[in-house]
């Protein structure tokens, strides 16, 4: 289902020439695999900025050249994945551990396309996946407090028996809300002022489309789940 969303995906919205952002996870995996037969096989011109350093090693290993994102103007289309996916198109990401560098290619981008099995449809964000939240290792304790002041159960994440250190060398706190969470903008605007917040893995309004595939393999774009 991964395969297949991202791949319908980059053949209806990548073109040749354009600037490309590589998104990063399992989905994404599969986007970045089908932007590099585009390279090497269909001699596409393309100028491609990463949304991790992981993504970045498995982009040169599917033979595309990778830029820093701010020798690019704006990046025509990126390709991501998310974790949770609501009807009004807005988003959890971050449980990948990429959710800053994300947020800031997703900026630059004019459409920002996300792919999904369809597990990651919610009614409600938070249902199902908690809030990641990128925070600075100083202090960390305390902005776990602050957020936990929002009704949320914050969780430091841990990888190996240590504190999972994203690329940019801070701390995520996973950040679990008992019944969802109802005025996702509320919650940012609440969440973004706390001290040591460095980002949060809510992506309100970003999404240009998202591209879904069920489990008989039928994709589907936002508009024809409307219709
Ligand atoms: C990375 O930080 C995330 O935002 C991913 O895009 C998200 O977790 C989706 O990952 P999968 O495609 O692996 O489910």
């Amino acid at each position: 289902m991964k395969r297949i969303a991202a791949e319908a995906a980059v053949d209806a919205y990548v073109k040749d020439g354009m600037n490309v952002g590589l998104g990063t996870g399992s989905t994404a995996y599969y986007a970045i695999r089908r932007i590099g037969q585009l390279v090497t096989e269909n001699g596409y011109r393309l100028t491609c900025a990463a949304t991790s350093i992981q993504s970045e090693e498995i982009a040169k290993g599917f033979g595309i050249e990778v830029v820093d994102i701010d020798s690019v103007g704006k990046l025509d289309v990126t390709i991501d994945g998310a974790d949770e996916i609501d009807p009004k198109l807005n988003l959890i990401k971050g449980l990948g551990g990429a959710l800053l560098r994300e947020k800031i290619v997703a900026a630059a981008t004019v459409r920002e396309i996300i792919v999904a099995d369809d597990s990651k449809l919610v009614e409600k964000l938070g249902t199902k996946a908690p809030l990641p939240v990128e925070v600075l290792k100083f202090g960390h304790e305390h902005t776990s407090f602050a957020l936990k002041r929002q009704g949320c159960e914050p969780v430091l994440r841990m990888r190996d028996g240590e504190p999972f250190v994203t690329d940019g060398g801070n701390y995520i706190y996973d950040c679990r809300f008992p019944n969802g969470i109802d005025n996702p903008y509320f919650i940012e605007s609440r969440i973004d002022v706390i001290p040591g917040v460095v980002e949060n893995g809510l992506f309100l309004n970003t999404a240009f489309d998202t591209v879904v595939c069920d489990p008989e393999g039928n994709v589907s774009k936002a508009s024809e789940r409307e219709a």
